[in-house]
């Protein structure tokens, strides 16, 4: 699909990678909704944008996400594209000191957040986006969800992240077949270790240290890099039912 004149939806686009992408795909001719919380700088990213949108929902929230993608549809038209980067990372060993168990609600809380939000996403956006007339190639849309490298090697204390990021990518292929008669397309990205503000938290000799784990380049990665393959999912016709890995040929160690 040509991103010039396509109306896409973000969400978690008031930070980190969302936001980037939302400032790539702007540059390249695309209207731009943000979908996230209310308390996330949503609004100023939006108002940053030229035809820029702000729209609050918790993705988790069946209810609320659909008025907001209702909203967005009004204000818009249409949505062809819709880019999955709401989620949380969260960290707690399966037993930690003194033998506890790991909390229960912040395994439920992540997989609903990082999985289930994804899914409402992709099933409410998709349900808008079956209606749009094809385009010549027969395209209706495109679904761009965010995974993460922990979903195949996850890190001591990573289980509930692990397990949200593994769970986006197992429902790749089946939501790419799913749509498959729509004209509409899904495929997720799995980035490594990129400087978001959730990175830019940590201290420098940190950031250091995962960044000297990548073997190639040996940075961070930019999140205008994952702007850059989201917007070349979109193009490129064939790209469907995959799971790409954006890491630099990191594999992450136990810890
Ligand atoms: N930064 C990294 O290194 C990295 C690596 C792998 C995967 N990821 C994934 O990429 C995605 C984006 O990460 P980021 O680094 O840009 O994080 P970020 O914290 O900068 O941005 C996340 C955004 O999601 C929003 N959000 C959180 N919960 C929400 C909810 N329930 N409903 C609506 N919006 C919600 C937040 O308000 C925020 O604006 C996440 O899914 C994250 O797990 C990030």
């Amino acid at each position: 699909m040509q991103i010039n004149g396509l109306n896409v939806l973000i969400t978690g686009g008031g930070s980190g990678l969302g936001a980037a992408t939302a400032r790539k795909l702007t540059d390249l001719g695309a209207r731009v909704a943000i979908l996230d919380l209310p308390i996330s700088k949503g609004q100023d990213v939006a108002d940053s944008l030229e035809g820029g949108l702000f729209v609050d929902a918790d993705v988790t929230s069946a209810d609320k996400t659909a008025e907001a993608i209702n909203t967005v549809c009004q204000e818009l038209g249409s949505i062809q594209v819709a880019v999955n980067c709401a989620g949380i990372a969260t960290g707690d060993r399966t037993v930690g000191r003194d033998n506890v168990p790991a909390d229960l609600d912040q395994f439920t809380r992540t997989v609903t957040i990082n999985l289930i939000g994804t899914y409402n996403v992709i099933r409410l956006a998709a349900s808008k986006m079956a209606s749009n007339e094809p385009n010549e190639n027969g395209e209706r849309g495109v679904v761009i969800n965010t995974a993460s490298v922990a979903a195949f090697e996850g890190q001591i204390g990573q289980a509930a992240y692990a397990a949200s990021k593994g769970g986006v990518v197992g429902l790749t292929l089946t939501v790419a077949r799913d749509l498959a008669r729509h004209g509409i397309r899904n495929c997720t990205i799995a980035p490594g270790l990129f400087l978001t503000p959730m990175m830019e938290g940590l201290p420098e000799a940190t950031r250091d240290a995962l960044a000297s784990v990548t073997p190639f380049p040996q940075r961070l990665g930019k999140p205008e890099e994952y702007a850059d393959l989201a917007s070349h999912i979109i193009e490129n016709s064939m790209l469907n039912g995959e799971v790409i890995r954006l890491d630099g040929a990191v594999r992450l160690q136990p810890r």
